[in-house]
């Protein structure tokens, strides 16, 4: 599913400023910068790579992504990879060192098909000795409860209007599929986008990996790296093919 926050251009223009770089992107920046080769899976406007090169990476960077207005905000940078499309398409065999999949693009991952696909097309992409870093938010963190109007936010757009942003969780939440509404209200804006994400535990997570010939080496449960506890708000994974 291509949600409309990801397919209307000037919602992506809006990207970078309502998802600053942060700690996730300092936990992934230097694994991509010790791998030869890296593909950034759902890499939307492609911040990570683009710093990467930024910072003298030398090797294959990789973005993909299935959205066209998020991967033309990555084009601007024009000596890395963008390719269009996503894990059902692709046919990469052993040529990446490193997949990672960054900012809960993992959580887009709604169906058990869709799923087995694109983790069987990470193995098959992976290089032998390749690692697949990831995050999913921790379903007992609960992080949809703030997903709230109350708690909306307000960024300044191109053209310098503020737009109000506010999501609303369809309630109540059944399954670990959580849906909810997102909305930008300000001056010329005027919109509703409708998104799915899907919240993994550990254990199914895992059976997922096994089935897909991935072992996980680390996890953590933030980015401070530290252990996956009881509420932690991240399960942070690196896989390796077994
Ligand atoms: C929350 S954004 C994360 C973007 C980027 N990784 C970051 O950290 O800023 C999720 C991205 O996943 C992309 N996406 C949606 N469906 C996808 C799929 N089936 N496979 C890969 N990426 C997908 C969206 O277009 C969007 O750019």
């Amino acid at each position: 599913m291509v949600d409309l926050a990801y397919s209307d251009p000037s919602l992506a223009a809006l990207y970078d400023a309502l998802n600053p770089w942060g700690p996730g992107d300092d936990f992934h920046l230097p694994l991509v910068m010790s791998a030869r080769s890296v593909l950034d899976v759902g890499c939307g406007t492609g911040q990570l790579l683009r710093r990467a090169r930024e910072a003298g990476h030398p090797g294959r960077l990789c973005g993909l992504d299935p959205a066209e207005a998020m991967l033309a905000r990555a084009r601007r940078r024009t000596d890395v990879a963008w390719v269009l499309g996503d894990l059902s398409t692709t046919a990469w065999e052993r040529e990446f060192d490193l997949i990672v999949m960054t900012g809960h693009a993992f959580q887009v991952l709604l169906g058990d098909d869709e799923l087995r696909t694109a983790l069987a097309a990470v193995r098959t992409a992976l290089a032998d000795d390749g690692r697949f870093v990831f995050e999913t938010r921790n379903p007992a963190a609960r992080a949809w409860e703030t997903w709230t109007p109350e708690n909306a936010v307000e960024v300044t757009d191109a053209d310098g209007a503020v737009v109000r942003v506010a999501h609303r969780v369809e309630t109540p939440v059944t399954g670990d599929t959580v849906r909810f509404t997102t909305t930008f209200t300000g001056p010329g804006w005027e919109r509703v986008g409708v998104s799915e994400l899907r919240f993994l535990d550990v254990d199914p997570l895992d059976a997922f990996l096994t089935e897909a010939g991935l072992t996980v080496e680390e996890r953590f449960g933030d980015w401070d790296r530290s252990p996956l506890a009881a509420h932690s708000p991240e399960i942070v994974t690196v896989a390796r093919k077994r």
